[in-house]
């Protein structure tokens, strides 16, 4: 019984182990973006708001609307990831 037990307590373990390792081996391209641009600065003090940007193009619009108003200078397609990354990890639409 008690073996049982502790070898499933195991597997989860080892389960969440892979999973976290996945993660810090190949960080979603849209997330070191965000480091980058320090988007953070802001945002900590406003959070990102699921309610007022209320769609996946909004939230491309909302990026966009950051990135030319810092001058942060990434391309269409950078916009893309981070807001793919902003979805992932905030928002959760449908795309
Ligand atoms: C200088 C401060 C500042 C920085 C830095 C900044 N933002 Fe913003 N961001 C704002 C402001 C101001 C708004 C508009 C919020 C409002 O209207 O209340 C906004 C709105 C947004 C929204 C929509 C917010 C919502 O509630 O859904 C997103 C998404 C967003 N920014 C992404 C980014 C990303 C990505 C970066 C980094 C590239 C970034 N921002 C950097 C100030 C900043």
């Amino acid at each position: 019984m008690n073996r049982s037990v502790n070898l499933s307590a195991v597997a989860t373990y080892a389960g969440l182990m892979f999973m976290s390792g996945n993660v810090f081996a190949e960080p979603h391209p849209g997330k070191v973006l965000h480091d980058k641009a320090q988007c953070m600065s802001c945002h900590t003090a406003k959070p990102y708001n699921p309610q007022k940007t209320n769609s996946y193009p909004k939230l491309v619009k909302a990026v966009q609307f950051c990135n030319d108003n810092l001058n942060a200078g990434m391309w269409e397609e950078e916009v893309e990831q981070l807001a793919d990354y902003l979805n992932q990890e905030y928002y959760h639409f449908n795309k």
